[in-house]
C-alpha cells in the first residue's frame, strides 16, 4: 500500500489532462482501424451503429470510469475497490480495474507492430518511396515489408524500445509537450488529405459508401465490431480513463471533458475516412482489403501530390507520435501494477514489461509474415493469431469491461456519490443513469447472446 500519496497529485490544468486523455484516446484506432473495418463492414450502416454506440455506449462508459477515478483518487483497481467499499458493495469489484489491465496488455502487443509499420512508412515517406509509383508499386512496398519477419521485428521493436524508456524514465512531460503541437498539426494534416482527396478522388462515392445505411450489408458480427471498436478508439475498459480521472483536478466538469474527448476522436476517426477511401474508389481499390488499407492507399496520394515526399512522411511521423501516446497510455497500467503490488522499481516494471510485450508481439510478427504454425481454425474458421488477438481484445474483453462497469456504476455506486461527482444539471445525470443501467448493459448482453446464436432478430 505504498502510494496514498498519489491521493493528492492532480493534472495541472484541466488541458493538460484533455491532451493527455485525447493523446491516449486518438491513435492508430483512428486512422488505420476504423477506416479498415468500416470497408470490410460495409460502410455507411457501420458507419451509423458505430455513432450509436460512441453515444450511448462509450460515452457514458468513458463517463463511469473517470467518475471511479475521480472518486477513488487511486490506482484502477483499488479505486474500484474503494467506490465499491463506500457504497457497501463486494471488494471484488477491483476487477472492473485490474480486468482492462490484462486487455491493454494484449492489445498492445499488436498495436507495436502496426506502429512498426508505421514508423517504416515515415522512412520510406522521407526517401521518396511513394514518388510516382503506380498502385501497384506502393502495393508491393506493403507486401514486401511484410514477407520479413525480420523487419516487422526491427520496427515494431524500435516502438516497444521507446515506449519503454519513456515509461521507465518517466520522461512523459517532454512527450506531451510534443503532443502539444503534433496532435494541432496531425488535424491539420487530415483535412489537408482530405482537400487532396476532394479534388483528385472520386469523393461523391466515398460519402456515399460512408454515409448511405444499407443495413442488407452489415453482419450481426460487424455490429459486434462496431461495438468493440467504439470501447478501443475511446481507451475504454483498459483502466487508462479510471487512471487519467484519479488526477481530474476538483472542479473540472467530468461530463464535459468525456465530450471533448469523444468528439476530437471521432472526427479524426471520420476524417480518416474522408481522406481515404476517395482514393480507394477513384484507383478501384478493394474497401475490404483489411489492415493494409491506408498503408497501400494515402502513399498513392502523397507519391502524386505537389510536396507529397514531405508531406508523406510526415504524416506517418504523426501517426507513430499518435501511436506512440497510445501504447504509454497502454503499457502504463502494467507498470503501475508492478510498481504498486509487487515493489518494483519504475525502471525495471518498464523493462520487465515492455519484455514481455515483445515476446507476446512476435505472435502478431509471424502471423503477418505467414509463418503457418500463427494460423489456427476457430470456430470452424482459420483465423491467424494476430487475428484471434485482435477480436478477442476488442470484440470480447473489452465490451465485457464495458458491461461490467456499467453494472457497478449503475447498479452498485451509491446515486448521492455518482451524483457528486458527475456535478452536472438533473437531466444530464439522468440521461447517462438510464444509459448506464439499462441501454448499454442491454445493448451489449444482446449483441452477445445474438452471436452465440442463443437469441435471434
Ligand atoms: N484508443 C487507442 C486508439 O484508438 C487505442 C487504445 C486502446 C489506447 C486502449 C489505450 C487503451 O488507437
Ligand atoms: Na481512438
Amino acid at each position: 500500500m505504498s502510494n496514498h500519496n498519489i491521493k493528492h497529485e492532480q493534472w495541472s490544468s484541466r488541458l493538460t489532462y484533455m491532451l493527455a486523455a485525447t493523446g491516449a484516446a486518438v491513435g492508430l484506432g483512428n486512422i488505420w482501424k476504423f477506416p479498415y473495418i468500416m470497408g470490410e463492414n460495409g460502410g455507411g450502416a457501420f458507419v451509423l451503429v458505430y455513432l450509436g454506440c460512441i453515444l450511448l455506449i462509450g460515452i457514458p462508459v468513458m463517463m463511469s470510469e473517470v467518475l471511479i477515478g475521480k472518486v477513488g483518487r487511486q490506482a484502477p483497481a483499488r479505486s474500484a475497490r474503494l467506490v465499491a467499499a463506500q457504497s457497501g458493495g463486494s471488494k471484488h469489484w477491483s476487477v472492473v480495474g485490474w480486468f482492462g489491465s490484462v486487455a491493454g496488455f494484449l492489445i498492445l502487443s499488436f498495436y507495436v507492430v502496426i506502429a512498426g509499420w508505421a514508423l517504416a512508412y515515415t522512412f520510406y515517406g522521407f526517401s521518396g518511396d511513394f514518388t510516382d509509383k503506380s498502385p501497384a508499386q506502393i502495393g508491393n512496398i506493403f507486401s514486401t515489408l511484410n514477407q520479413s519477419g525480420g523487419q516487422l521485428m526491427a520496427w515494431s521493436g524500435v516502438i516497444i524500445f521507446a515506449t519503454t524508456v519513456i515509461v521507465g524514465l518517466g520522461v512523459k512531460a517532454g512527450l506531451e509537450r510534443a503532443v502539444n503541437w503534433m496532435m494541432p498539426a496531425l488535424f491539420v494534416l487530415l483535412l489537408v488529405m482530405v482537400g487532396y482527396a476532394a479534388s483528385t478522388g472520386d469523393m461523391g462515392s466515398a460519402m456515399s459508401f460512408m454515409f448511405n445505411a444499407d443495413f442488407s450489408k452489415l453482419s450481426w458480427n460487424g455490429v459486434l465490431v462496431a461495438l468493440g471498436h467504439s470501447f478501443f478508439t475511446l481507451s475504454l475498459a483498459s483502466g487508462i480513463m479510471t487512471m487519467y480521472g484519479a488526477y481530474l483536478p476538483e472542479k473540472t466538469s467530468l461530463v464535459k471533458t468525456s465530450l471533448w474527448i469523444a468528439i476530437m476522436d471521432t472526427v479524426v476517426a471520420l476524417l480518416a475516412g474522408i481522406a481515404i477511401y476517395p482514393i480507394v474508389f477513384a484507383n478501384g481499390l478493394e474497401p475490404g482489403a483489411g489492415p493494409g488499407l491506408i498503408f497501400q492507399t494515402l502513399p498513392i496520394a502523397f507519391g502524386s501530390m505537389p510536396g507529397g515526399q514531405f508531406f508523406g512522411g510526415l504524416f506517418f511521423l504523426m501517426l507513430v507520435v499518435a501511436a506512440l501516446t497510445s501504447a504509454l497510455a497502454l503499457i502504463e497500467s502494467s507498470v503501475a501494477w508492478l510498481v504498486e503490488n509487487r515493489g518494483f522499481k519504475r525502471m525495471q516494471a518498464a523493462v520487465v514489461s515492455g519484455f514481455s510485450i515483445w515476446l507476446l508481439s512476435l505472435l502478431t510478427v509471424f502471423s503477418i509474415s505467414g509463418e503457418s504454425w500463427t494460423v489456427v481454425t476457430l470456430f470452424a474458421t482459420d483465423m491467424s493469431l494476430f487475428d484471434i488477438l485482435d477480436f478477442t481484445t476488442s470484440n470480447v474483453m473489452l465490451p465485457l469491461g464495458g458491461l461490467m462497469t456499467a453494472v457497478f456504476v449503475g447498479y452498485v455506486v451509491n446515486t448521492e456519490i455518482s451524483k457528486r461527482a458527475i456535478d452536472s444539471t438533473a437531466a444530464i445525470y439522468r440521461l447517462w443513469w438510464l444509459c448506464v443501467r439499462y441501454v448499454a448493459p442491454i445493448a451489449i448482453v444482446l449483441v452477445f447472446l445474438q452471436l452465440s446464436g442463443i437469441v435471434s432478430f
